[in-house]
């Protein structure tokens, strides 16, 4: 029931920052409707463990639910992020632009996290940086025969003018209707380049003990999009994993270890809240549930 009522709270919020979003480009550029598209009111199921959109990628501890976000603050620098289940493997990424022989590479981390009676895979996060404005990069992770190949292009240089597309997308979870959204997205002819992500992402808190399997299902359901470009991560109440009756006093546990982002830069304290500028967007990101905790009542 608690659940429930969060999750209605939260779906008025992030609609309210959507349409506030609207309203501003509505007032300095018109894109037209976009689509006809109008989602069906009531809740779907969440699409079963064994969906295609859940397979674990082939080959010996292969690389899985890879996903980018800008990794500074100006759109130079990416967070390369994946998870290997079997062993840490590599944290090394190898990117190169597009029209070049020319390999880099940049080290990253590993951790892992336990919640309840669940144990994280290796969780790798690698900032990739002094990239070049708008060019394409192919870039790979893995070790030994079980490599993967993705690729970005990261955006103009930052100024007042610069034309550029973002997506919005909020309270994913992993539904069928999910699945469609994220497709919607992936075909519309806007062709989103980023994705503002206005929190709320695996719904993985519906289940009994928080089932972090569902986290990773999230991760690789939402690879085909999130590994090509940039989500922009904001936290949502299904983030909180706030479950001391279980052990879990520690909010934000499973999406802070997950989800990397670039508070640093903005001279934030917290990855709850940060900053950063992208083309033409200042992009501020605030959570309205950051003193979640024992001493901090909500209703
Ligand atoms: C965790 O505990 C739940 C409830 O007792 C159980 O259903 C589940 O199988 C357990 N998972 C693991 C990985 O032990
Ligand atoms: C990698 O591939 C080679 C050639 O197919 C094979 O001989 C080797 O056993 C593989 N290594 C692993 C760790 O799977
Ligand atoms: C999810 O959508 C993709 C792309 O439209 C499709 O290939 C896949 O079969 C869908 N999976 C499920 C479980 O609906």
């Amino acid at each position: 029931m608690g659940f429930k009522l969060y999750s209605f709270a939260g779906f008025s919020f992030y609609l309210f920052v959507g349409l506030t979003l609207h309203l501003q480009v509505l007032e300095f550029c018109s894109a037209g409707t976009t689509s006809s598209y109008v989602r069906k009111y009531n809740y779907d199921i969440d699409m079963p463990l064994d969906s295609d959109v859940f397979r674990v990628p082939p080959g010996y501890n292969a690389p899985q639910q890879v996903h980018i976000t800008q990794g500074d603050s100006e759109g130079r620098g990416v967070i390369v992020s994946w998870i290997t289940a079997d062993e840490p493997g590599s944290n090394i990424v190898l990117y190169w632009p597009e029209n070049s022989k020319h390999i880099f590479r940049a080290d990253g981390i590993v951790l892992t996290y336990k919640y309840y009676n669940y144990t994280s895979g290796f969780i790798h996060h690698c900032t990739v940086e002094d990239l070049e404005y708008d060019t394409k990069y192919n870039y790979e992770v893995g070790i030994g025969n079980t490599t993967r190949q993705f690729w970005f292009v990261t955006p103009p240089k930052v100024g007042p003018d610069v034309p550029y597309t973002f997506g919005l997308i909020g309270d994913l979870g992993q539904t069928f209707d999910s699945n469609t959204t994220v497709a919607h997205y992936q075909l519309n002819p806007a062709k989103g380049q980023t994705v503002l992500y206005v929190g709320d992402l695996s719904y993985a808190d519906d289940y009994p003990y928080h089932n972090n399997i569902r986290w990773d299902t999230w991760g690789r359901f939402t690879e085909r999009s999130a590994a090509y470009q940039p989500w922009i991560w904001t936290a949502g109440n299904h983030e909180i994993d706030f479950s001391p009756n279980i052990g879990e006093p520690k909010p934000f546990k499973p999406y802070t270890h997950r989800y990397f982002v670039p508070y640093r830069p903005s001279d934030s304290t917290s990855p709850l809240w940060y900053s950063i500028k992208r083309a033409s967007a200042h992009i501020i990101v605030m959570s309205s549930y950051s003193g979640y905790g024992v001493s901090v009542k909500k209703s």
